[in-house]
């Protein structure tokens, strides 16, 4: 007799973890971008401080970006966070976005409040659109600029990377001023209304401040964008060397 095990059929699924589930879970993906994107929007708007200085001088420039580099592991880590919550907040509003079509497969005819104020806009619309275009400028970004030509320049005696002049040389040319204007066009619009989108999936917006933040977003978004916009075309004028 020959003494086979059997698999059951219809085997119950094994439970998934309490993270999977928050995961997978409407209210757990509306969390996840709204504090992946809240991160995010706090790098650029640090990032954006950080050119600044290259209207104060060369040396202001280099040296914070020499700051930066100093941290050596640390720096590793924080790259290592970042791009994790890139790839997070990618992931999880692409799922959205997909959800919500497959639930209208017709697509909006026509945007009708549901009774209240209704918030929709060409950058709420636009979200998946801006999203995927500066996802395809992240990794020319980089290229460009975090894996571009190292050239080096002495701080104090010390030799270190001259940042500062790679970053000029690239904007002294039309087709990347004009390139970065595009794309932070739509960085503004995509902060516009992720910004207070999601300060309200985490939940802290009730009816009474919701205008008052999505006007703040707007003025936050452009803001953003603007300063980022101003080095690129400073350069370009010859109003920084
Ligand atoms: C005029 C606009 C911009 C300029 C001049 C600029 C400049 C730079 C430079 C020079 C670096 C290299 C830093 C280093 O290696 O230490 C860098 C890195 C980076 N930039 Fe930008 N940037 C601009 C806009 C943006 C925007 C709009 C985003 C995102 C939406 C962005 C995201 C990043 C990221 C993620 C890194 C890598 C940071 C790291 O690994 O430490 N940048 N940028």
């Amino acid at each position: 007799m020959t003494n086979t095990l059997k698999a059951p059929l219809n085997q119950p699924e094994a439970p998934a973890s309490p993270l999977l589930r928050f995961y997978r879970s409407s209210l757990g993906k509306k969390l996840i971008t709204g504090a992946t994107g809240l991160a995010l929007a706090t790098f650029v708007l640090v990032h954006m401080a950080g050119n600044l200085l290259l209207f104060q001088s060369r040396e202001a420039y280099n040296t914070y970006a020499h700051h930066l580099a100093s941290l050596g592991i640390g720096l590793y880590a924080i790259e290592l966070v970042l791009l994790a919550v890139v790839v997070l907040h990618a992931a999880v509003g692409i799922e959205i976005f997909w959800r919500k079509r497959q639930a209208r497969p017709q697509g909006y005819s026509a945007y009708q409040s549901a009774g209240g104020p209704s918030y929709q806009s060409l950058s709420s619309r636009a979200m998946i659109v801006t999203g995927s275009v500066m996802a395809v400028f992240l990794v020319a970004h980089l290229l460009t600029f975090k894996f571009g030509t190292y050239y080096t320049t002495e701080l104090g005696g010390e030799p270190v990377r001259d940042l500062a002049r790679l970053v000029v040389e690239k904007f002294q040319h039309l087709p990347y001023v004009v390139g970065y204007s595009a794309v932070l066009v739509l960085l503004g619009s995509h902060l516009r209304h992720g910004l207070w989108s999601a300060l309200q999936s985490i939940g802290l917006l009730n009816a009474g401040v919701r205008p008052l933040v999505v006007g703040a977003s707007g003025v936050l978004g452009g803001g953003i964008a603007i300063g980022f916009l101003l080095l690129p075309w400073a350069i370009y004028l010859g109003l920084v060397s």
